[in-house]
């Protein structure tokens, strides 16, 4: 599947840790950073796949559950860890759910915010990814 879990690296120190993202240690370039923050422990975010622009999803705090799928796969991958990301490239389906109190997810983007690269609706996104 079109997905990863990219290790951020980190500085480690007594007095907390550092983590960096610089442009070389994911695939392509920053064009947007979002965060979801505020999110009821009910809600469910996501439900769409990107036709091109690729994502990262890091919990900056907190965790939720990322369910993806390809056309043909799903699976869910629980993001708990500030250092760790979720790297969504092209063409996946994402919900995004079981938001604990506090979470906060940034998104790093390699497009800016363009309605025409998404798919909101399942159906289009299987007939999509099953006519490429
Ligand atoms: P949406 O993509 O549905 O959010 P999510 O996938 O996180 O559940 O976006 C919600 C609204 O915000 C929608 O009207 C589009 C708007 N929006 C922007 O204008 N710019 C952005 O960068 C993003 C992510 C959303």
């Amino acid at each position: 599947m079109n997905i990863e879990i990219l290790q951020i690296p980190k500085i480690e120190d007594y007095r907390g840790n550092i983590a960096v993202i610089e442009n070389d240690i994911i695939p392509f370039l920053i064009k947007r950073v979002y965060y979801l923050f505020d999110v009821p422990s009910s809600a469910r975010r996501g439900g769409h796949a990107h036709k091109e622009q690729f994502e990262l999803l890091i919990p900056l705090s907190g965790s939720f559950d990322v369910v993806v799928n390809d056309g043909k796969n799903q699976k869910i991958i629980s993001l708990n860890k500030p250092d760790k990301g979720l790297l969504i490239k092209s063409n996946i389906w994402r919900e995004l759910e079981n938001f604990s109190s506090g979470a906060v997810c940034l998104v790093l983007s390699s497009g800016e915010y363009l309605e025409e690269d998404y798919i909101r609706n399942f159906d289009d996104f299987l007939a999509y990814v099953n006519h490429k």
